[in-house]
């Protein structure tokens, strides 16, 4: 894949990542404007708190792991930043596996983002477990699956309003969007790996005890 492409796309989603982390953090004093769907789901109280903690501090550090220069410049920084990530991401994913069981919009809402919560907390627990273990490659390519899930959060937030705007009655867009906000991502993910699979060899790099504990 051409980097002159990518290059422009990669930076408009982490500035667009940073603004929606930034903003979902309203949902934990509820100041602001806040979803009447959501604040009508029935485990609101208290998985939104848990979920949007979670999960916006994940979209908030998840970019700055990417950043090559930091890996390779601060190693300790970068497995700090890990950490909290992780700590993001479970909290965030279990969160919002609740919230997914109480959505107005029905079951197939429950479906869609209930598999985006399961296959968030999977791939985020195989990507920390593979860097504890020296596997790099596997790790990264781990946490490229996870982090196009953090993006979700992004992606889902630019189709509403298209939905909003379309033709479909919105609870029915809603339904939908629970599955197109990941779906492609994920497959995004996997033809950017295919294109780009980074170092051959996993083994040139030793365990990390230090992110066990
Ligand atoms: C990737 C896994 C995620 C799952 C499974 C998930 C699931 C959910 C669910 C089910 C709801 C309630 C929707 C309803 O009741 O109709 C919700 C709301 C919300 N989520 Fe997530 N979410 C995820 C990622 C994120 C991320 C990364 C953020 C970071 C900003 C985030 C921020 C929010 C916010 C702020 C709300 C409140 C409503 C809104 O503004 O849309 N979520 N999430």
């Amino acid at each position: 894949m051409p980097k002159t492409l990518t290059r422009p796309a990669w930076l408009l989603m982490m500035i667009l990542s940073l603004l929606v982390a930034l903003t979902a953090y309203r949902y934990l004093p509820r100041i602001g404007p806040l979803a009447d769907n959501v604040m009508a789901n029935r485990f609101v109280d208290p998985f939104l708190f848990v979920h949007v903690a979670g999960a916006a501090t994940a979209l908030l550090v998840g970019p700055v792991q990417m950043l090559p220069g930091l890996r390779a410049r601060r190693p300790g920084l970068h497995r700090l930043l890990g950490r909290i990530y992780v700590l993001g991401c479970l909290s965030g994913g279990a969160g919002g596996v609740a919230l997914a069981l109480g959505a107005t919009a029905g079951p197939v809402a429950t479906a869609g983002f209930g598999l985006l919560g399961v296959a968030w907390i999977v791939a985020t627990s195989l990507a920390w477990r593979r860097a504890v273990q020296g596997r790099i490659v596997e790790h990264r390519a781990w946490m490229m699956r996870s982090f196009a899930l953090t993006l979700a959060a992004v992606t889902l937030r630019l189709y509403l309003p298209l939905a909003a705007m379309g033709p479909l009655p919105f609870v029915e867009a809603y339904r939908a969007i629970a599955f197109l906000c990941w779906v492609p991502n994920l497959l995004l993910a996997e033809a950017w790996l295919f294109a780009a699979p980074g170092p051959a060899s996993s083994r040139s790099l030793s365990p990390n005890p230090a992110a066990g504990r």
